[in-house]
């Protein structure tokens, strides 16, 4: 599933184009996740997990535009990929087909400008339009800037996986496990 253009507006009138990134895009997606995973310790991967291998986000990327469910969100400044969202079945059987995963990201210069409450209604609107009937996420306990965006956009939380994060430095952090009904 590929999602068209849209216009979202920084603050300082600067526009982001909100669409979907196609598996041309694949180096463009591997720089920026490897970026966000250097700027915060809130995405699953460490910079010292190693490089991510092109080939395998060129065929995930393809994989989403092919779907009839699955799609990606990505902003793009000028020709810059600057943020990435993904919502996929949680497992492709039929009693799960219901829930979607959705994981997010966007680097660190432009992030509390909207940009990702933009994303996320966006996220929202196809999801619904794919059948979704929930989406569900995880994000680090002690991440409450994404937090309250879910929150706000209206996701619960529903549980916890407590010590589901091992930092580098020894520290636990909770996954707080939140839901989207949205049917
Ligand atoms: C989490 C993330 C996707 C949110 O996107 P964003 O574009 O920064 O979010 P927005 O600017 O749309 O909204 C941020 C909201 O959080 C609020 N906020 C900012 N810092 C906050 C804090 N420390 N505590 C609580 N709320 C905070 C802002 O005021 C804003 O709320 P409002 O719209 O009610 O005013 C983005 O910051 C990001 O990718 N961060 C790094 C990686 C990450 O954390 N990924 C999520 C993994 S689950």
């Amino acid at each position: 599933m590929i999602i068209k253009g849209q216009i979202y507006k920084l603050p300082d009138c600067r526009e982001v184009t909100i669409k979907s990134a196609g598996p041309e895009d694949a180096m463009k997606v591997k720089l920026l996740r490897e970026a966000t995973a250097r700027e915060s310790h809130f995405m699953a991967r460490e910079p010292e997990d190693g490089p991510m291998n092109l080939e395998v986000i060129r065929e995930g990327l393809a994989s989403f535009a092919e779907s009839e469910k699955n799609f990606m969100v990505n902003a793009y400044l000028d020709d810059e990929l600057v943020g990435d969202l993904g919502v996929s079945v949680v497992r492709p059987h039929i009693k799960f087909l219901h829930r979607g995963y959705l994981g997010m990201s966007i680097r660190q210069e432009y992030t509390g400008m909207g940009v990702g409450s933009f994303m996320m209604k966006v996220a929202l609107e196809q999801a619904k339009k794919n059948g979704f009937e929930q989406v569900e996420l995880g994000v680090y306990s002690d991440n409450a800037r994404a937090r309250h965006m879910y929150t706000k956009m209206g996701f619960k939380e529903y549980g916890k996986n407590p010590r589901a994060f091992k930092l580098k430095d020894g520290t636990y952090i909770d996954e707080i496990i939140m839901v989207n009904f949205i049917e």
